[in-house]
């Protein structure tokens, strides 16, 4: 039993291992005897389970409705549409496709077959620099916040070279000389849990709790994080209040179920959520105590109920993307 950190408490106290996406990839594909992976997290991670494991190991998502909002925003006509505009710009073989894991498997193939590579909140940096040394621009899926967050903060990009590709607009809204002069050309998507907490939040809190640290997850907009003070994955946030200074304040802008867990296993830090409007992630709370009951319930009496499967042509080259990232040192 997997589980993701934003999982319900309810849940993540039956889990065997928990992690961040990235985790709980690895932690999958290092488990070749498990006849059953039961994943509670979302519909991405699962395919991305049994993209990693072996053939007759079987993934099981308690709800099929745990999808994610961010990963239905990049589909796979829209990025062949955008590939088709960039090759009209002139760039497209000199751009790396990488799409964030938080994809589904068809877009982590489109990025397997045209030599790109999936990446991580934990691993964004050296993704991109690998594929930097690859072409000279890189189509960055689905998520702008951390292509940009990643780009600028961490790879000494400007927002100069930055653009959006809207694929609701002609040409992605972008002129070819735009596509051009662009180092990273980011996909127009984002995290409808994340993509919330504000600025004012930010200055509400520092008002409300002097001394605070502010923390945030890197698919937070530009603007935010600009105004933070620590900003990384799931696991960096964890590790950061686990190894911060008794007595000390933090704000933590992620996920309500992993804050409200470190705020209970750090009683001796003040550990707050950063903005009052922001909630659950709805799908991520889809798996439920019920629906994993059910799910181990079935496999006792000898039921696989809602497998998770990917096609061996999706998966072949999907397979090729992770593979890539995971060969990756660190
Ligand atoms: P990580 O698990 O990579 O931190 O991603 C956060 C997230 O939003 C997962 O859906
Ligand atoms: Fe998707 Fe955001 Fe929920 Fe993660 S937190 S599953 S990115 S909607």
């Amino acid at each position: 039993v997997l589980g993701h950190h934003y999982q319900r408490d309810e849940v993540i106290q039956f889990a065997d291992v928990t992690g961040d996406s990235f985790k709980l990839a690895r932690e999958a594909a290092a488990r070749p005897d498990a006849e059953f992976i039961v994943f509670c997290g979302v519909h991405f991670m699962a395919e991305s389970a049994d993209i990693l494991t072996a053939p007759e190991q079987k993934v099981i998502l308690p709800d099929l409705a745990a999808g994610c909002s961010m990963a239905d925003m990049a589909r796979l006509a829209q990025v062949e549409d955008a590939w088709d505009v960039l090759a009209d710009a002139g760039v497209a073989d000199r751009t790396v496709p990488v799409t964030y894991m938080n994809s589904s498997a068809d877009i982590k193939a489109f990025c397997g077959k045209h030599d790109g590579v999936v990446c991580t909140s934990s691993n964004a940096k050296s993704v991109l620099d690998w594929a930097l040394k690859r072409g000279d621009k890189v189509l960055f899926l689905p998520d702008q916040h951390l292509g940009r967050n990643t780009a600028v903060l961490q790879m000494g990009m400007s927002l100069d070279d930055c653009v959006v590709y809207d694929p609701h607009q002609y040409n992605g809204g972008l002129t070819a000389e735009e596509l051009q002069a662009a180092t990273m050309i980011l996909w127009k998507g984002h995290c409808s849990v994340h993509g919330r907490f504000t600025e004012q939040a930010v200055d509400d809190v520092r008002a409300r709790i002097p001394g605070v640290n502010v923390l945030v997850h890197p698919e937070c907009q530009h603007e935010v994080v600009l105004k933070s003070d620590f900003i990384g994955s799931t696991e960096f946030i964890i590790k950061t209040i686990q190894q911060a200074e008794p007595g000390s304040k933090w704000a933590v802008g992620t996920e309500l179920n992993l804050v409200k867990r470190l705020a209970h296993d750090h009683p001796d830090k003040e550990v707050v959520f950063l903005e009052q409007h922001v909630c659950y992630c709805a799908t991520m709370n889809r798996i439920d105590l019920p629906h994993l009951v059910w799910a181990l319930e079935n496999l006792a009496q000898g039921h696989v109920v809602n497998q998770i499967t990917v096609d061996p042509e999706t998966e072949h080259y999907a397979r090729a993307a992770l593979q890539r990232m995971l060969d990756l040192p660190g």
